[in-house]
């Protein structure tokens, strides 16, 4: 039997390369097809995903560092939780900001669901109840926010979608390490963005941490991802035009000036001196 061929993540996840697919697949025919491809920030595993599809003799190894396979498990009791919150809603406009009861109604749905399951898919929850690009992870986030009707109307299903991949889940430099020093390995690295909303993954992502990922490209083959956002590639190549690159402020004394113009907002300037 054939594979399914997912062109996007079977559930809802923020940052997936669903749009880059075309051009990755193009350009995977000039990689080897029985190479090892480590994707080190596998995020929904789509990429991993796509390099199976693509070369089926490959060896996948997906990092599911976010435990996104803890969600495709749970896909069944989540569309359990979504046909009722559909049946809930079913005379509702689509679109619609819910009135306080019916927001009442589904945040008790939400709790029997969590309490019976010991578990909840919060962030599938979220875009069918929550304005677009909304996520929250907890029961006590989604009290806190206004719900909207977004239910879709078809149920989730990602039969198949990890079949024959590597899962491991581990940070990446760790798995690196294990790789560095053998052969045919291909790297896809998309890391999480620097400037963008971070909310929906682990951890927060500071500029060291960015310019340490780059560390894993060096003689290696790779697939790398990033935006425009983060200037990286326009200092790596103000890096790659330097002759001797050193650290300006070694040595120097630094100050902090903390501004805090509204309660939820702060930024720090600083005075560097030598
Ligand atoms: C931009 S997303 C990757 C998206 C993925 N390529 C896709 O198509 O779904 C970056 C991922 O790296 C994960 N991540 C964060 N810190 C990590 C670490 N130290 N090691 C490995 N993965 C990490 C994030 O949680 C997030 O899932």
């Amino acid at each position: 039997m054939s594979r399914k061929v997912y062109t996007t993540a079977p559930l809802p996840f923020m940052g997936q390369k669903r749009k880059f697919l075309k051009q990755f697949r193009k350009a995977l025919s000039d990689y080897p097809k029985d190479a090892i491809y480590i994707d080190l920030f596998g995020g929904s595993g789509l990429l991993s995903h796509t390099v199976k599809s693509h070369y089926p003799e490959a060896t996948v190894i997906y990092n599911d560092y976010d435990n996104f396979r803890r969600r495709i498990e749970a896909i069944a009791e989540t569309n359990v939780l979504l046909s009722k919150l559909r049946h809930l809603l079913h005379s509702y406009s689509k679109d619609k900001r819910l009135t306080e009861e019916l927001k009442r109604s589904v945040l008790n749905l939400v709790k029997s669901h969590e309490l019976y399951y010991g578990y909840c898919d919060y962030i599938t929850l979220s875009s069918a109840v929550l304005f677009s690009m909304k996520y929250v992870q907890s029961y006590s986030e989604l009290e806190k926010s206004t719900l909207y009707n977004k239910v879709r109307l078809s149920d989730y299903t990602a039969v198949g979608y990890l079949d024959e991949l590597e899962v491991v889940s581990k940070d990446y430099s760790v798995l690196f390490n294990e790789y560095k020093d053998k052969d045919n390995v291909v790297y896809l690295v998309d890391p999480p963005y620097l400037q963008t909303d971070n909310s929906t993954y682990k951890n927060y992502w500071s500029l060291k941490d960015y310019l340490n990922v780059l560390t894993v490209l060096i003689d290696k083959k790779y697939f790398y991802f990033t935006s425009n956002k983060s200037s990286i590639i326009e200092l790596c190549e103000w890096i790659g035009d330097q002759t001797v690159v050193e650290n300006p402020f070694a040595d120097a004394t630094r100050v902090d000036m903390t501004n805090a113009p509204s309660y939820n907002s702060s930024y720090t300037d600083i005075m560097v001196f030598k």
